[in-house]
């Protein structure tokens, strides 16, 4: 499938479908929306809650590695080792990733070097790219998955529900909950009620909360162990 960079309204770059007419971020700001959904009201969240020394991280669709590399000096700067796992189907090129230019996003004198790591680290192995955050790239489709009780958090980024209706079906999220530990928790920025529907459905406690600039709201669902 077609795909062109383009700019976001906070200035940072997405790759955009034009037969979908589908973005890889939202239009209104790339880095925003992954500081906002992820690292803030998915990472973050974790640490309050937990303080925890670990946390093992699942991403659904690491696409451009831009949640990975926010994510990486999360983990740095707040000293809790992170071990993360990305799976995507259909990988970004070279090329395409040159032309993002995440790294000059970043505020971090490293971010460069560490982009680069993140996506020329092999296939289907674990990484320690630094003592801080291991990275295991998983080269298939979300419907391969079959982890259990593995995760603390996970990080839905997968296309919308508009063009990809069936990777928001009760029986997606029903995987995702198997893969979670016990009050683990899932973020995503969709806040569609069928989607928050078919996460109740499965089990989830879901909270509807603040989205990202330009979005009116998002998700966040915690695994509740049935009694
Ligand atoms: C919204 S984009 C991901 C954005 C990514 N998190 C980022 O920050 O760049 C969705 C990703 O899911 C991947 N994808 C789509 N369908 C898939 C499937 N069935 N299995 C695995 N990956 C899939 C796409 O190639 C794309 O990289």
């Amino acid at each position: 499938m077609k795909r062109e960079i383009i700019k976001t309204g906070d200035g940072s770059a997405t790759i955009f479908l034009p037969d979908w007419n589908e973005h890889y971020h939202s239009k209104h700001g790339a880095m925003q929306e992954a500081l906002h959904v992820f690292i803030q009201t998915g990472y973050k969240h974790h640490l309050t809650r937990h303080s925890p020394e670990s946390i093992s991280i699942l991403e659904i669709g690491f696409g451009t590695g831009l949640n990975a590399l926010l994510t990486f000096f999360e983990a740095e700067n707040t000293r809790v080792k992170v071990d993360y796992t990305g799976v995507e189907a259909y990988p970004v090129s070279a090329e395409e990733l040159a032309a993002l230019d995440y790294a000059e996003a970043v505020a971090e004198q490293s971010a460069s070097e560490i982009f680069q790591e993140l996506h020329e680290t092999g296939w289907e192995k674990r990484s320690e790219i630094s003592p801080f955050f291991s990275l295991k790239k998983e080269k298939k489709f979300f419907s391969e998955i079959s982890a259990n009780e593995e995760f603390d958090l996970i990080y839905f980024d997968a296309f919308g529900p508009r063009v990809q209706p069936d990777l928001w079906s009760e029986e997606v999220f029903r995987n995702m909950y198997r893969a979670l530990k016990e009050n683990g928790v899932l973020v995503t920025y969709s806040a569609k009620g069928d989607v928050r529907r078919a996460m109740q459905a499965v089990g989830f406690a879901v909270e509807r909360l603040q989205g990202p600039p330009g979005k009116r709201e998002m998700l966040r669902a915690t695994k509740i162990e049935r009694c």
